[in-house]
This record gives structure tokens, sequence and C-alpha cells, in this order.
């Protein structure tokens, strides 16, 4: 198979080695969704309560029921969002051995501390352990954040490199809906439930590093660190082809203009670095603004807000853990064919239509004490699944693919730190505000929601340009530099790798 990039024309076949890279490699996504949907499950286990924070279970008890107040601890929500700050300071560790190690160890090093993170919060006997455990875990995930998609991009041929890189954020959807289950058979198992459902972490994580043994280091990072014939052996092992000399050069022309570089910060600050640093930042913003952490770590504590029965609620939040994963192909299928934009552009339309429509009929229908009929509470879950849906195949994925393939090879691990660690820093605070949030401004978060999302698609239309099937590493020129926004941060005297 041949893919024509601009003038390039690079030769590929999908072998076995190559599809196992990808899978193995994804299982980063995986270890991270697991850790998404385990979280809220845990912290609702009475037995996890009583043990860790037995002021919560005493409050929980004594309660006088409010729709939109339940739960609404800050130690326990700092219990959810503790990981996302480890995670934030460890990806810019993660780039830094990224750069200096290459790919295949650093995710060797994300499943290491997983493990140690899942034994510690497993086995946990007292409050610090527990926090302890949370801070491996995070330093895990900023790891396994920081590579995974990295080394996808890098590995993938471009005609598939979006499908390729979208399996990091199917397996995050596969590891929510495995944590829904587990959570749902732990939750019988007394009283040490919820060491089970923290325990079964390190199952993916294993599954990494026994992956980060079999994977080939990226062509990109052996050359940026002067191993210029096991770059050209690994690419040709990775195509499966022998003729990989087209885009070798490309990879080698990247390496020498990145070897200018010597303090890619500096690079990235500079007007020329600013272009994908924004974009970057300003996606995982809005990733995360769109609200869909609020479904994912309180969808149980959100339906039974809407009446469902604590079973019903789980139950509900298992159905949208499933459309999450299935509405994520629509993505893999499309996302090369499509491009970039027109995915996101949709997925804000129906994210918007579906979070206005909640928010209505809860503002109209739900009040402080009492429930939804039953039709109207189902026409919220299938609105909630729809609103999930549109997620899945836009701003889900599009979120960690797009900055992976951004940046030049001399800022591309130090901006990707940057998307990383924004992402992990606003997953903090929807985590840590929003059972606050919906205290205060009840069904009306909705609205609030949906104001984002109407400035992130105008953000799309004029800001973020299309980058479907443009190498990465001639992504300054055919990209950047023809954006009528972004070009004028280019000098045309200037070549597309400014000098540090
Ligand atoms: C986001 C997570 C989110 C998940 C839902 C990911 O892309 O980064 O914060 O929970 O998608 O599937």
């Amino acid at each position: 198979m041949t893919a024509t990039a601009g003038n390039e024309v690079f030769e590929s076949k999908i072998t076995a080695y190559v599809l196992a890279c990808w899978i193995l490699a994804a299982f980063g996504g995986l270890m991270f969704g697991y850790d998404i949907g385990i979280s809220g499950g845990v912290s609702g286990m009475d037995d996890f309560l009583i043990k860790f924070f037995p002021a919560v279970y005493a409050k929980k008890k004594k309660a006088v029921e409010n729709n939109y107040c339940k739960f609404d601890n800050q130690m326990l929500q700092l219990f959810t969002s503790s990981l996302y700050m480890a995670a934030l300071v460890a990806s810019f560790g993660a780039s830094k051995a990224c750069n200096l190690l290459g790919r295949r160890p650093t995710i060797l090093m994300a499943s290491v501390l997983f493990v140690i993170g899942a034994a510690l919060s497993a086995f946990a006997e007292h409050k610090w352990i527990l926090i302890l455990g949370r801070i491996f875990f995070g330093i895990g995930v900023g790891f396994g954040n920081e590579t995974v998609p990295l080394f996808l991009t890098e590995v993938a041929p471009v005609q598939h490199r979006g499908a390729v890189n979208i399996l990091f954020q199917l397996m995050i959807t596969v590891g929510i809906f495995i944590a829904n289950i587990v959570n749902y058979v732990t939750s019988e198992m007394h009283p040490h439930g919820w060491r089970v459902s923290l325990g079964v972490a390190a199952i993916p994580a294993v599954m990494l590093g026994l992956g980060s043994l079999v994977i080939s280091e990226t062509p990109a990072s052996l050359v940026e660190r002067g191993k210029v014939d096991q770059g050209r052996a690994a690419l040709k092992k990775i195509r499966g082809v022998d003729n990989v000399e087209p885009e070798f050069e490309t990879i080698v022309a990247g390496c020498e203009a990145a070897a200018q570089v010597k303090k890619p910060l500096k690079k990235l600050m500079k007007k020329s670095g600013q272009p994908q640093l924004i974009i970057a930042v300003v996606l995982q913003v809005f990733q995360q603004f769109t609200g869909i952490n609020a479904i994912m770590f309180y969808a149980p504590v959100l339906f039974q807000t809407m009446g469902f029965k604590a079973n019903g609620s789980l139950l509900s939040s298992i159905i949208t853990g499933l459309v999450n994963v299935l509405a994520t192909f629509v993505s893999i299928y499309t996302v090369d064919k499509l491009g970039r934009r027109k995915l996101l552009l949709q997925g804000c339309i129906q994210m918007c239509i579906s979070q206005v429509a909640i928010g209505v009929i809860l503002v109209t229908n739900l009040k402080a004490t009492g429930s939804l009929d039953k039709t109207l509470s189902t026409v919220v879950v299938i609105l909630v699944c729809l609103y999930v849906m549109a997620f899945a195949w836009s701003w889900g994925p599009l979120c960690w693919l797009i900055p992976s393939e951004i940046f030049p090879l001399e800022t591309r691990t130090a901006g990707f730190a940057f998307a990383v660690s924004t992402n992990m820093l606003c997953t903090f605070i929807i985590a840590q505000a929003f059972l606050s949030m919906m205290c205060g401004m009840q069904a009306y978060i909705f609205f609030f929601f949906s104001a984002w999302i109407v400035a992130m698609g105008l953000f799309v239309l004029f800001f973020l340009p299309e980058t479907k099937g443009v190498p990465i590493d001639l992504m300054v020129e055919k990209v950047w530099k023809q954006h009528p926004v972004w070009r004028k941060f280019f000098r045309s005297d200037v070549r597309s790798y400014e000098m540090a």
C-alpha cells in the first residue's frame, strides 16, 4: 500500500508485528480508563468510607436527601482527583525520559509505577498509604499518557495515523466500561470489595509492561538519539517493506532540525512555537469543559439524582459506558477520511443540543426533592447517551490525536507534556468541583457546559487547521505556514525549524 502525502509517496504494509505494537501500546489507554471509571464507584462504597472516611460515612447516613446536593464532600472528591495532580507533574518528567531514554523504556516505567500504585492501594491499611497509592497511580498515568499517544502517532503510517492513535482512546473507553462492571460486582463483596476494585488496576499495567518488551522503539526516537541505522531498521520492521527511504529522509530531516534546538521549552515559547502550543492546550481545556467527566465520574450519582434507584443508576451508567466504547469505532473509521475538523464540529452540535435538552427537562421538572417520572427519566438517559456518543467520536479521541501530531520533533515531547498536564489539571478541577457546582447551580450546570461547547465550536471553525494525511515531519510547512491566522507566526524568511 502507498500513501501520497504532499509530494511524498510512502510505502507500508500492515503486518502482524505492527498490529501487536499498536494493540500493546494501547493498553496504556486501558490503564488510564480503568482508573477514571473505578474511583467514583469505590468512593461510594460504605466499607471503604467506614475504613478511611468515617466522618463522611456518618454524614452520608444522616444526610437530608436533596437531589442536587448528595455526597458533596471535598475530602472524598480529593481522593478521586489527587491522582490527576500527580499525573500533571509527572508528565514533564516523562517528557524528559522520552527524549533521553526513548518511548519504549518510558512506557515500561509507566507500567511499573502503576503496578506499585495498585499494590499500595489494594493493601492499604492507613489513609496515608491509600494516598501514596493514588500518587503512584497518578505518576504512572502521567508517564503512560505522555508516551503512548506519541508512540502510536510516530509508528503509524500517515494514511492511518488518526485511526491508530484513536486505539488509545478506544482503550480508555474500554477501561472505563470494565471498571463500571468491576464496581458493580465488588460493591456486593463485603468488606474488601474496594480492595479488589483497586487491585485489578494492576492487570492492564502488567499487560502494558509486557507489551513494552515486545514493541519496537520509534524510528524518530532512535534517530534523535544518534542511532540512525537502528532507526532505519525499525522503520523497515514497522512498515513491513524494504523501500522506506523517502519516509526515512523526512524523519532524518526532522531530527537534524531538532538537533539544532538545544532548549525545546524555550523554542516552544517562541513565536513559531506558539500556534501548536495554543492549540494543544486549548483543546485539552475544552475537552474537559464539555463536562464529560461529570458524567464519567459521577454517572451513578447523576442518575440517582434523576430518581433512579442505586442499582438502576449503576446499570444506566453501564449503558453509557457501552455507548462510549461503540461510538469510538465511528471515529476510528472516519477520522482519516472526513478529517479532524468535521468530526469536532459535528460533535459540538450534537453535544450542545443534548446538554440544553437535559438542562431544560431538569430545570422544568426536577425540584430539589422528588424525582422525574419514568418517561422523562428514560428521555434523559437517551440524551446522555447521545451526548456521550458525540464526545466519543469527536472531542474524546481527537484531543489526544491532534496534540500528538502537530509539533515538530524538537518540541514534540515537551509540547505534548503541556497537553497532558492541562488535561490532568482540568480533570482535577472538574472532579474536585463538580458535585459542589451541581449543588450550587443545580440543573443550570448543563447550560454552563453547553456555553463552553459553543465556544469550542467557534474555536475549531476559525483556528484549528486540518491535519489529516500530512506527515508529522512536514506539518510546519504544509499546515501551519498555510493557515490564514497562524502563518503570521512564521516569518517567511526563516526556515520552518527556527534555531533556538
Ligand atoms: C478524556 C477523559 C474522559 C474519557 C471518556 C478521554 O479522552 O481525556 O477525561 O474521561 O475520554 O471516554
